[in-house]
């Protein structure tokens, strides 16, 4: 692929330029109190005593039935872990914990209007309204093991107690990011072939009482024209007993929750013991082609890898009161707010609303009030709040004693405010690198035992052995100082079982590319492709760099190049589309359009706003562009495909390269003049 030497060219580039970074020491009385200080422990993840290692990891959870066998690769790169065991997720996340922590707070959920008091959910709250969700689930919308159900909610306890519902179950879940739009939903829906949708009918967001409702008929008749009916809606109420969207509910297929819920008062369900590696649940990312990709995640290894990873990296006691920013509604959710830290018997806070809202020292408001000692989130939230309340964090009377960033790249610059300003320079910080594929962090440095370095993630997790390959798969060494695409040698119990639906493209886009030969039962022969660059220091520090793929990062979320694209032509006008990822201040990167016209129209603001509203329809409010470029032309080469790079370049005010080989060179110019010059207007004319 052309765009991949391309794009590893510049990324050694910019590797070659960078300094090394100044370490930085935990605490002593953060190691004091640490659960993992044992450097011991890579030794005993070392390759040799793969994948036996594991277990250490999976006696976190409590088992029905002990498993026979750790990992089973018959079928590779479809592994399996811990063959033969049974357990129940949601019991390993509460009923296990009732005879010491019934009391405790097991989520506190902070609405965003300030007046509006705390939601405190104990463990044994948490168990109650589980379980009678669970029995609304089975008796009246008639789910049963091994049946998916797509939620669609926001940031409210309900959306955790529905999750571990359908766990209690062995429903498989697939949680679709709030924010999404209905039409995302809708295909979702019908990708994983649920017929109960459960949503909201709205939530605040900036001050604003925003309508949820309206996007579950627009999902439910996407999903339709697809071949999947949704027959029931289960909406639940933001206040109970008071419906505050606008949207009617549907005569037969929408049902209020909380009224349904009178029936099951008292009702307890006995939860499923699963299989090892029966699905857990959904959750869709997007990829190089247009259709997002269903990552399937297992039960047991799952669960066992985001327990350890809670308990060794996030550091995590049940005497801890935990942060996690992000939204249950992608994967840092599901692993590091929902999953690990319950499974540990946590107090996971979670938060309605945006950070800044009212003002940018809310979230250390809320830090001090709840006296938070774990905080996570990304960098794009730590630009934000920096830009928008530099002086806040000083104000409020908070400690923390350790702090997660997670998404995408952090400029050292960033990582430093983030240790000094918003961790007081008493937290220890670690930068985990991972993916939604992958479940749990892959890389990282354990927070008591190795220094930290700005801008770098770490090291390999125990357990997890990665390698800097060229494009020829021969590994670049440690300290060379040139980036490659990095993998994974071995599988772990927290990777992905396939994608829902597409085994081909399961293996085709994440093992294809360094496999040599497709019929290898030996797991040595399937390394894991995550589709990133980076460069390993000589310490064996990995410096991520970003996508090697048509992917875009946003603000820390993945958004495809060819699903933008495809919303840009369902525009009448548009007849090309091209997206290329810009550099942005806060949100690291963000889509910047390049659409050239069908004959017979005219470039004008109405189109652009129509490139904008239809992706906004599409895809979500996440993935406005920065601008909408109406170019005469796309610089093309020869066989006609539309030169991306050129057009990244001409958007980042970088060197265009040589393009004397291009089928119209002087398109080129054109574009670089319209984007570059002190042209008022975005498009030409
Ligand atoms: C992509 C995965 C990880 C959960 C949230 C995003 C980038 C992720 C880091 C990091 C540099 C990072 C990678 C990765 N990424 N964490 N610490 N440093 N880059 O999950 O939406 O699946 O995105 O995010 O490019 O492949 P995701």
């Amino acid at each position: 692929m052309t765009n991949q030497d391309e794009v590893q060219v510049s990324e050694a580039e910019i590797a070659v330029h960078w300094q090394e970074e100044k370490l930085y020491h935990p605490s002593t009385s953060f190691i004091a109190q640490a659960n993992m200080t044992d450097p011991g422990i890579y030794d005993r993840f070392s390759l040799d005593n793969f994948p036996e290692c594991f277990k250490e990891y999976a006696d976190l959870l409590t088992w029905d039935k002990y498993w026979h066998t750790t990992l089973d690769t018959s079928d590779a790169p479809f592994f399996k872990w811990f063959v033969g065991g049974r357990l129940n997720a949601s019991y390993n996340c509460i009923d296990r914990h009732l005879d010491e922590y019934k009391n405790k707070a097991a989520i506190i959920w902070v609405p965003e209007p300030e007046d509006e008091p705390h939601e405190i959910l104990t463990y044994q709250e948490l168990y109650v309204r589980v379980n009678e969700f669970a029995a609304l689930l089975r008796d009246f919308a008639g789910l049963k093991t091994g049946d998916r159900v797509t939620i669609h909610m926001p940031m409210v306890p309900e959306l955790p107690i529905a999750m571990l519902a359908c766990a209690r179950l062995g429903v498989i879940h697939s949680v679709v990011f709030g924010g999404f739009s209905g039409r995302a939903c809708g295909e979702r829906i019908a990708d994983s072939g649920s017929r109960v949708l459960i949503t909201m009918d709205g939530y605040y967001r900036n001050g604003k009482l925003l309508n949820h409702k309206e996007k579950a008929d627009r999902a439910a008749s996407v999903a339709s024209a697809e071949g999947q009916e949704v027959d029931k809606v289960l909406v639940w109420r933001r206040y109970r007993g008071k419906y505050v969207s606008e949207t009617p509910m549907v005569e037969g297929r929408d049902f209020f929750v909380d009224d349904l819920l009178a029936d099951y008062r008292g009702a307890r369900v006995e939860p499923v013991s699963m299989p090892a590696e029966a699905p857990l649940f959904l959750m869709y990312t997007s990829g190089t082609t247009g259709r997002p990709k269903g990552c399937q995640h297992s039960t047991g290894g799952y669960l066992a890898y985001v327990t350890a990873t809670s308990k060794y990296v996030q550091d995590i006691h049940p005497t801890d009161v935990y942060w996690c920013m992000a939204d249950i509604g992608w994967i840092t959710g599901h692993s590091y707010i929902v999953y690990g830290p319950l499974a540990l018997a946590a107090t996971s806070v979670m938060y309605e609303g945006v950070p800044t809202y009212p003002d940018p020292g809310r979230p250390w408001r809320i830090a001090e009030r709840l006296d938070v000692n774990i905080f996570h989130t990304a960098p794009t939230t730590v630009r934000m709040l920096r830009k928008a309340g530099p002086d806040e964090p000083a104000k409020y009377n908070y400690h923390f004693k350790h702090m997660t960033t997670v998404g995408e790249p952090i400029e050292p610059e960033v990582w430093r405010w983030y240790y000094e300003v918003i961790g007081k320079g008493e937290a220890v910080i670690v930068d985990t690198w991972w993916q939604t594929e992958t479940g749990g962090f892959l890389c990282s440095t354990m927070p008591a035992i190795h220094p930290m370095k700005p801008g770098s993630a770490g090291p390999g997790m125990p357990g997890i052995h990665p390698l800097v390959l060229d494009e020829n798969g021969n590994p670049i060494p440690a300290g060379a100082g040139k980036a490659g695409n990095i993998v994974i040698q071995n599988p772990w119990p927290g990777q992905f079982q396939t994608i829902w639906g597409d085994p081909d493209r399961f293996v085709e886009t994440y093992f294809a590319k360094y496999n040599k030969n497709p019929d290898s039962k030996d797991w040595r022969d399937w390394p894991y492709f995550p589709g990133d660059a980076a460069v390993q220091a000589a310490d064996g520090y990995f410096r991520i760099l970003g996508r090697v793929d048509d992917v875009i990062n946003v603000a820390g979320h993945r958004l495809g190049t060819k699903e933008l694209e495809s919303a840009c032509l369902t525009v009448e006008e548009v007849a090309e589309a091209s997206v290329v990822p810009i550099n942005d201040e806060l949100k690291g990167k963000m889509p910047d359009i390049y659409i050239s016209l069908k004959p017979g129209y005219q470039p004008s603001e109405e189109i652009q706003a129509k490139v904008v509203r239809s992706i906004e329809t599409t895809i979500g409010k996440i993935a406005r562009p920065k601008h909408v470029w109406i170019v005469p032309d796309m610089p093309k080469t020869r066989s006609g495909k539309i030169m991306r790079r050129v057009l990244a370049a001409i958007s980042n005010h970088m060197d265009v390269g040589d393009v004397t080989t291009l089928a119209n060179p002087e398109v080129v110019e054109t574009v670089r003049q319209m984007v570059q010059g002190d042209r008022e207007s975005e498009f030409y004319g």
